[in-house]
């Protein structure tokens, strides 16, 4: 059979691990499984008690293809709460998880052949969705000499480099280096973009999940940048795949036009719940105050193992760590612990298909019996 190009992409390793895992834990092993984001708590009880109320009623239909207008106002009243910024709320689009927000945000802004932007070690969906979409990825690595995130001095260089870029995409807490961006750097990035007339895409997926540092959305720096969110790691509703998009005013019906056509809307009763969890702050923060216990055990415990950490783990719920010492093959690695001790972390090729072969990503968005347990048994077995 004949297979499109676009097929081709790379798989999501982290994703491969998670089937695996499953497995083994269907088997009855004891598997604790730190590879994939996501937390082990439910969706908030309000949002679960608003779902129940849902399916009472009865009839889950298609909403708008942007969404429930009171979830959207609500969505603009936590922006006037939390950052003091007043937004239209029919700038909010509500997408199927920030996944398919990219995939919007991506077909609204770029045509195949432009280039974007990101940064390496990054979310690897990014390059694998622009790739399926026939636009040029431009990886551009963070380090310690950089701060671990993105600069217009770099940007500089990745235009002389390769040509005219047309968006850059960054998060903050990033994936999986945990990087926060300071708030004048994002300030510096925003002004950048604008100025040279690049799309300004800012993945705030962890907001809510900072540790060190100040937490800034880039709707603070104008109207124009495309800012992302999802309800699937602070409101611990992966599962329900809800997410939402802030947008220029000028994007907007573009937007909708096109999500009318791939999606024709967000499922209704995920939008009822997620509504209902923008106001579980109580509950959420519960959880973080949990993940900071387990990220200050990693950041404590790993380094004593010889796996070094390498970036910030100043927000989100990763710790990135380099195995040189022990692989060259962080693949073969995952794996083998995965077998032999049953703990599953990501392969560092996710994220970084340069510098990934001698990397592993930790999530500590687990339980902190389970984290300790997990960090025993690597311990053992390296010994
Ligand atoms: C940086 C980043 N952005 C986006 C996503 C996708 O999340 P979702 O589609 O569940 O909103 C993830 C998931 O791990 C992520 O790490």
């Amino acid at each position: 059979m004949r297979l499109s190009k676009r097929g081709a992409v790379e798989p999501f390793h982290a994703m491969d691990v998670l089937a695996e895992a499953t497995k083994r834990r269907a088997a009855g092993r004891p598997v604790i499984s730190m590879a994939v984001g996501q937390p082990v708590h439910s969706a908030p009880q309000v949002a679960l008690q608003a779902a129940r109320a849902a399916l009472d009623h009865g009839r889950i239909g298609y909403t708008d293809a942007l969404g429930l207008l009171s979830l959207r106002r609500a969505i603009a009243g936590f922006y006037r709460a939390r950052h003091g910024i007043e937004i239209d709320p029919g700038r909010i689009a509500i997408t199927t998880g920030s996944s398919a927000g990219f995939n919007l945000a991506f077909l609204a802004l770029f045509d195949a052949g432009d280039r974007v932007a990101i940064a390496r070690p990054g979310y690897p969906a990014y390059r694998n969705i622009l790739a399926a979409l026939g636009i040029e990825t431009v990886e551009i690595e963070v380090n310690a000499e950089n701060g671990f995130t993105l600069t217009p001095e770099a940007l500089e260089k990745a235009a002389a480099d390769h040509g005219r870029i047309h968006g850059v995409l960054l998060a903050s807490p990033a994936n999986p280096t945990g990087t926060v961006t300071r708030r004048e750097n994002l300030a510096a990035l925003s002004g950048y973009c604008r100025n040279n007339d690049i799309a300004f895409i800012s993945d705030e997926i962890y907001h809510g999940l900072t540790f060190v540092g100040e937490e800034a959305t880039a709707l603070s720096f104008g109207e124009d940048a495309v800012v992302i969110n999802s309800f699937s790691k602070y409101y611990c509703m992966t599962g329900w795949r809800i997410g939402w998009m802030v947008l220029p005013a000028a994007l907007v019906r573009s937007v909708e036009r096109i999500a009318q056509s791939l999606y024709i809307s967000a499922p209704e009763l995920s939008q009822i719940a997620a509504e209902a969890a923008l106001g579980a702050a109580g509950e959420l923060d519960v959880h973080r105050d949990a993940y900071r216990r387990n990220r200050d055990l990693l950041a404590e415990r790993l380094p004593v193992l010889g796996f070094t950490v390498a970036s910030p783990m100043d927000g989100a719920f990763y710790a990135y760590v380099n195995v040189a010492r022990f692989t060259n093959d962080s693949m073969d690695f995952a794996r083998r612990m995965l077998a032999e001790i049953d703990v599953a972390a990501t392969p560092g090729l996710d994220f970084d298909p340069g510098d990934g072969h001698h990397a592993l990503r930790f999530s500590y968005a687990g339980s902190h019996e389970e984290m300790n347990e997990a960090v025993d048994r690597i311990a053992a077995w390296l010994r």
